[in-house]
């Protein structure tokens, strides 16, 4: 558990009272995923089980039953076992279920198949996430008819299967005091990973090298590691969007993007920042950045309770339209522009995301047909970019393989909003000014 007991307890409460008597709640663990053969990849647990529980363990399934007399939170969990815990780790076994994790009713996995038809079965409704994985929903079906089977003779049993999203990722999508805190916490390793990486870029290294200094810095700061692979990306690798090879070597002249985020306590950062591996940006990559630095300092500015996202989106867009006709990269006018989609060559990707326990965290950014409003207490991206190759019709090579992109993380305050990671230098002056004293 990553946060005092009391937190998760909390949000099951609220969690419990919203979805009402009558209704069961399912959450299973992640799936142990391979990577080769006998090795799997570390284990991560599914954030919405997380965000409930803080259980951390694979194979579990959390049951929560409101207005049940006893056992309103269940857990079903590996059990104590000497042999396996030698070879994959301690378990909190059924003991620590309860007294650790607080669960009023707790069993061994190979009890789910008895148990969970006989709770089922007193239940009208069983909240289950319809995007989880087939193995976990072959079963929760079969758990579920199973409990209905009895219906026409007892007159209960699930009638239907309703998303908890509606109500969990509602919860998720707005943070928590102790959530900010861990993600504040997140954004500062990554911040000092920016610095070291913007310090010791030089002509010459490689691309796994920077990777590699991020990742140490997450790592020894008590991260999990990058929450995402980390993206270094130099030269006309930048206008890959998720390109992650990271094994060019850099050159002056070149530019580098690198998009890095470490995840600390499970809650995740993820901060781009671009420069040159050389002291200065030529000319052209010089217009691009302006440019984009220009697009992302104008939304972060409008951030703040009451704005829609959807109005940040088309902030940025009137802006990068309007260079980019500057700049005579795009031709025409703004109206056909927009109409036609003509900036997309250019600029593909959303606005941003919400930020938390997943990178791009959970909660709907449309609501009742219409572009949600922020709120204080929700985190989000703003990272415009702007993306110049060769595949784009008339676009004149001298622009080819330039690729920049600005990220920063959000907190939405009553009164405005604040940047998370303001500390990793953007402007070109302070950029320019780290990479001066940079090694050559
Ligand atoms: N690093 C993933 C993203 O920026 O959304
Ligand atoms: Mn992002
Ligand atoms: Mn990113």
């Amino acid at each position: 558990m990553t946060l005092p007991a009391e937190v998760y307890e909390r949000r099951r409460r609220r969690f419990l009272d919203a979805i009402g008597d009558g209704a069961a709640a399912i959450f299973p663990a992640a799936l142990e995923a391979v990577r080769s053969n006998d090795v799997e990849y570390r284990f991560r647990q599914h954030n919405d089980l997380y965000y409930l529980t803080g259980f951390p363990e694979a194979g579990a399934v959390c049951l929560l039953l409101p207005g049940h007399p006893k056992e309103e939170y269940v857990l079903f969990v590996r059990p104590r076992d000497a042999e396996r815990e030698t070879w994959t780790g301690r378990r909190a076994g059924v003991e620590g279920a309860i007294g650790t994790f607080g669960a009023a009713m707790a069993y061994p996995v190979d009890k789910l198949d008895e148990k969970i038809p006989e709770y089922l079965a007193e239940r009208e409704r069983v909240y289950y996430a319809l995007d989880r994985d087939e193995h976990w929903t072959q079963r929760v079906l079969r758990w579920i008819r199973q409990a209905r089977a009895s219906r026409p003779r007892t007159g209960t049993g699930p009638t239907a299967i309703v998303d908890p999203g509606e109500i969990l990722h509602e919860m998720r999508l707005r943070k928590e005091p102790e959530e900010i805190a861990h993600i504040r916490r997140a954004v500062a390793i990554t911040a000092d990973a920016h610095h070291a990486a913007m310090a010791a870029v030089r002509p010459g290294c490689t691309e796994f090298e920077i990777e590699a200094l991020i990742d140490y810095t997450f790592r020894r700061a008590g991260a999990a590691g990058p929450a995402y692979p980390t993206i270094v990306a130099s030269g006309s690798n930048a206008t890959v969007l998720h390109y992650t090879t990271n094994d060019r070597v850099m050159n002056d002249g070149d530019l580098v993007l690198i998009d890095a985020g470490a995840e600390y306590a499970g809650y995740c950062s993820d901060i781009t920042r671009t420069f040159p591996v050389g002291r200065r940006f030529s000319a052209r990559q010089q217009d691009i950045y302006e440019l984009v630095l220009c697009a992302q300092l104008a939304v972060i500015e409008q951030i703040r309770p009451g704005v829609r996202y959807d109005e940040l989106y088309q902030r940025a867009l009137a802006i990068l339209i309007e260079g980019l006709l500057a700049l005579r990269l795009l031709t025409g006018s703004v109206d056909e522009i927009r109409e036609k989609e003509l900036f997309k060559p250019y600029f593909m990707h959303r606005i941003g995301h919400w930020l938390g326990l997943d990178v791009h965290d959970m909660g709907d950014y449309k609501v009742g047909g219409e572009s949600r409003a922020l709120e204080a207490g929700m985190v989000l991206t703003v990272e415009p970019g702007v993306y110049l190759t060769e595949h784009i019709e008339d676009l004149g090579p001298e622009w080819w393989g330039i690729g920049v992109r600005i990220e920063d993380d959000v907190l939405v305050i009553p009164d405005g909003h604040e940047v998370l990671s303001a500390a990793i230098p953007k402007r070109i002056d302070e950029i320019e000014a780290v990479r001066g004293g940079a090694p050559r």
